[in-house]
């Protein structure tokens, strides 16, 4: 499996680590614990102790928070990697006793991991979702686990031609396959333009628009695709005819990060302004908990039967059908297709030259 290696990938929620607690997690195929030292800042380490190489994440934070110790021997960790304390013999530290340090970024509300040579990471280039920030924002925050292709879930986001048919209760309506779409490329990034006429929403979506149930409405759901598999989606409705500058918009991110070649971390959210005060809030939670759903229930299955279906085969070599809705995944397909191999390429040259 190839994946994008200088790429920031979300990690975890910020709120997943919290203080005096380890998070293990596999993240493109590597395993890393996620802990927070006494400052509160974030780490990410390598989830196998050098001694005899078992995970970090069955051990305990100690010194006040500053290093993680291993559960066999009692060799200890700081967040550098770097073993702070060797209880035996002498209490010499071996060189070679560190640990892999991923560079980790609190941004938006989550974690962002660098898995590629740490010197390449460039916090700069973390996507914007400043939408998330939560010093301006309330967050509504899920996550599910799918079996599942880190890819096709993008496709399943790019391509909302779907919501009529696999969420016709929770998130469709009969209008959606007649909406307007537009592909747009901007660069690396890839945007799935989408607008609906005249239509009668599922109920609960009113709320989060600030419309009157059952009003008929145009609706937007543009999606910003960014590599590896960053989305955000721009969704929002206005009385049918109306201007969207009139429509309370809403963000909602969907992040994937591969755990496997098949399956992958699923983070998805909506925020709605601070200024709402505590009603964004009370707003945001009941949003998520009504998303959940359809995620849960109707597209994970979906998802996790697709990847059964096509094994470990290639996703071109089996000939997709392609329909006019699957433009802007191909798009975005093509470009991180293209990433990887130039970031292979580059590898081997410099591999070459050595
Ligand atoms: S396995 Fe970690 S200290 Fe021995
Ligand atoms: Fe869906």
């Amino acid at each position: 499996m190839s994946y994008l290696m200088n790429a920031w990938y979300v990690a975890a929620w910020d709120e997943e680590v919290g203080p005096n607690a380890l998070l293990a997690r596999t993240l493109l195929d590597q395993p890393v614990v996620l802990f927070r030292d006494a400052q509160g800042h974030a780490h990410a380490l390598a989830d196998r102790c050098p001694h005899r190489f078992v995970p970090l994440s069955k051990g305990r934070l100690c010194a006040d928070g500053q290093a993680i110790e291993c559960a066999y021997h009692g060799l200890r960790f700081a967040g550098s990697g770097q073993c702070v304390h060797n209880p035996h013999g002498d209490g010499k530290i071996p060189a070679a006793a560190q640990v892999r340090r991923y560079p980790l970024v609190e941004r938006h509300s989550c974690l962002w991991i660098w898995m590629g040579p740490a010197e390449l990471a460039d916090p700069a280039a973390i996507p914007d979702f400043s939408c998330m920030d939560p010093a301006h924002w309330h967050v509504g925050k899920g996550y599910l686990r799918a079996q599942a292709h880190y890819q096709l879930e993008t496709d399943n986001i790019l391509d909302l031609s779907h919501i009529e048919f696999l969420h016709p209760g929770t998130l469709g309506s009969d209008a959606v396959k007649q909406a307007t779409t537009e592909l747009r490329q901007d660069g690396h990034t890839v945007w799935s333009l989408r607008q609906t006429h005249d239509e009668v929403m599922p109920d609960f979506l009113y709320a989060a628009m600030a419309l009157p149930q059952g009003m008929r409405v145009d609706r937007w759901i543009d999606v910003r695709w960014t590599p590896p598999a960053n989305l955000l989606l721009d969704a929002g409705a206005t009385p049918t005819g109306r201007p969207r500058h009139e429509g309370r918009q809403n963000w909602l991110p969907h992040l994937f990060t591969p755990e496997t070649a098949t399956s992958t971390h699923y983070w998805f959210g909506i925020s709605f302004p601070k200024a709402m005060g505590p009603a964004g809030e009370q707003l945001a939670r009941q949003q998520i908990a009504g998303l959940k759903v359809p995620f849960e229930t109707e597209d994970l299955p979906m998802l996790e039967l697709q990847q059964q279906a096509m094994g470990t085969n290639d996703f071109w070599a089996q000939r997709p059908v392609l329909l006019s809705g699957d433009a802007a995944a191909v798009r975005a397909r093509r470009v991180l297709d293209q990433l990887i191999a130039q970031e292979r390429a580059t590898l081997a040259s410099t591999e070459t030259l050595r």
